[in-house]
């Protein structure tokens, strides 16, 4: 007997669920397993250096004698990367059931690459040792298979975290986080820190059986990460964050004088990245939320604000995986303590969050109308697909006269995506974005170029410079945009 169609209904909503989640985790699968690859890959490049040192004469060699001194210096970096990198794994805990078998769910269309196209795109090719093929291009050139779920905050943990989503169901927000102790087998070669300690999981997902052999891209992207920690979470990268952040703190400080506790001014970061800048907005006062897509960045992001004891707990080297634009291998072999700040100890206030999910999913709930009294975005608004759609999307969610910060260049991360003829990309120039925004009842408050950088080693021979617009925008209350 066929069951009635409110039971057909349901069980059709259930399998389309199940069969979301099981993509879910094996796009996540896929983001750990770049994650884990992430040693291996580098010791391939290391031997590839090898391999052209062994072509050279051995008059060549002679001149280049510390060389293999150099290939051993390599591998300890990596080594304490990759320590880094697992202790990040272990701590993070998957907002899905990993134990999900991807392979029960019914579909044959998994191989779809992960949702995370846009986190390392305002990098140069030359800069990151990746993929592209012009300098000024985006990298990571791949489509991208949006974070479709749910909202998951991922809050940091019990003294600087509350509720999380700011009262939108649209998510669940995982708040108060354990912290963890490593008590079982590692699960990855090559991983150890600098006195050959080796770290142990007691994550199942971290298996070895169950890693993928992931493409470079995706290895590229644990990269990418690696600079982008450099961005937000060192010293070297004050100067980009002097040039990106503090106009838009500034901007902040003087737009909303007169803050309270009481009733704190909210703002959103969409597009956050690692969080630094979400931080520093809620150490400004207001109820700070990031919002974040990517599992890379979420899964580095959580671990530096969630379980960071102290500034400069970790020692990563960003720049080891380029041997182009180097003054020295002494540069290129550096050191990068992180964090530079202690996020726990740093001055969050209440209301702090980040929350996992698409801009567009999360954001276009309804009970997000009207909800916030500033909206900022750094390096953001050209990921989209529709730009008009941020747009419209940033306008509904400010309250009448909230404000909209952007700070950006318009290097849109789906313009030039070759053989994804169905991947929409538009991208408009400063110009059709400011009409547009006027048409969402905006107001141009003020305007500038500032010149910054976007992960940029600042030792190397080659920086890229980028021209970003930098605008403040009110939204124009109901009376004054209905006249
Ligand atoms: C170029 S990065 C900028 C990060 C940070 N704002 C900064 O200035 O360093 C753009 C970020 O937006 C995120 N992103 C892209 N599309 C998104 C979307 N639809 N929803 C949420 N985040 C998104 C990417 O994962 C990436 O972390």
């Amino acid at each position: 007997m066929k069951p009635p169609q409110g039971e057909e209904e349901d069980e059709e909503r259930l399998r389309q669920r199940k069969l979301e989640e099981a993509l879910e985790v094996k796009s996540l699968r896929r983001i750990i397993s770049a994650y884990l690859n992430y040693p291996e890959a580098a010791e391939e490049d290391v031997k590839r250096y090898e391999r052209s040192f062994r072509k050279l004469s051995s008059s060549h060699k002679a001149l280049l004698s510390h060389y293999p001194l150099k290939f051993q210096s390599l591998r300890r970096c990596i080594s304490i990367n990759s320590f880094f990198i697992i202790n990040m794994l272990q701590a993070f805990e998957p907002p899905l059931d990993m134990s999900h078998d991807v392979d029960d769910c019914g579909c044959s269309h998994f191989e779809q690459p992960p949702n995370d196209m846009n986190v390392c795109s305002h990098e140069s090719a030359a800069a990151s040792g990746s993929c592209c093929s012009k300098p000024d291009e985006a990298c990571c050139g791949e489509p991208s298979n949006m974070m479709s779920k749910p909202a998951d905050c991922l809050a940091p943990n019990e003294e600087v975290d509350t509720e999380g989503c700011l009262g939108s169901d649209t998510g669940s927000c995982l708040a108060g986080r354990e912290n963890y102790k490593m008590t079982s087998e590692c699960c990855s070669n090559h991983v150890s820190d600098s006195n050959g300690n080796v770290p142990s999981s007691h994550h199942d997902w971290l298996d070895p059986s169950l890693q993928l052999r992931v493409p470079m891209v995706d290895v590229d992207k644990v990269r990418c990460i690696i600079r982008n920690i450099v961005r937000d979470w060192a010293a070297e990268g004050q100067k980009e964050r002097d040039q990106c952040y503090k106009p838009i703190l500034e901007e902040l400080n003087s737009l909303f004088p007169d803050r309270s506790n009481e009733s704190p001014p909210t703002c959103l970061v969409p597009g956050a990245g690692l969080g630094r800048l979400a931080l520093e907005i809620s150490c400004l006062g207001f109820v700070s939320q990031g919002n974040e897509f990517s599992y890379y960045m979420m899964i580095c992001s959580s671990f530096i604000l969630n379980q960071t004891e102290t500034a400069g707990e970790w020692t990563i080297y960003p720049w080891i995986h380029s041997n182009c634009n180097s003054l020295s291998d002494s540069d290129q072999l550096r050191p990068v303590s992180i964090p530079d700040i202690h996020p726990a100890s740093a001055g969050i206030t209440e209301g702090f969050s980040m929350c996992g999910g698409d801009f567009v999913e999360v954001y276009s709930d309804p009970s997000q109308v009207g909800v916030w009294d500033a909206v900022v975005t750094c390096f953001f608004i050209d990921t989209a697909h529709n730009i008009v759609e941020y747009i419209e999307i940033i306008s509904r969610i400010l309250k009448d006269g909230g404000v909209w910060i952007n700070l950006g260049p318009l290097l849109y991360h789906f313009a030039d995506v070759y053989g994804q003829e169905d991947e929409m990309s538009i991208e408009l120039s400063l110009e059709d974005v400011k009409r547009v925004a006027l048409n969402y009842g905006f107001e141009v408050e003020k305007e500038s170029t500032i010149e910054t950088t976007y992960t940029t080693n600042p030792r190397a021979m080659m920086q890229n410079r980028y021209f970003p617009a930098f605008w403040t925008m009110r939204k124009k209350s109901v009376e004054k945009h209905s006249t």
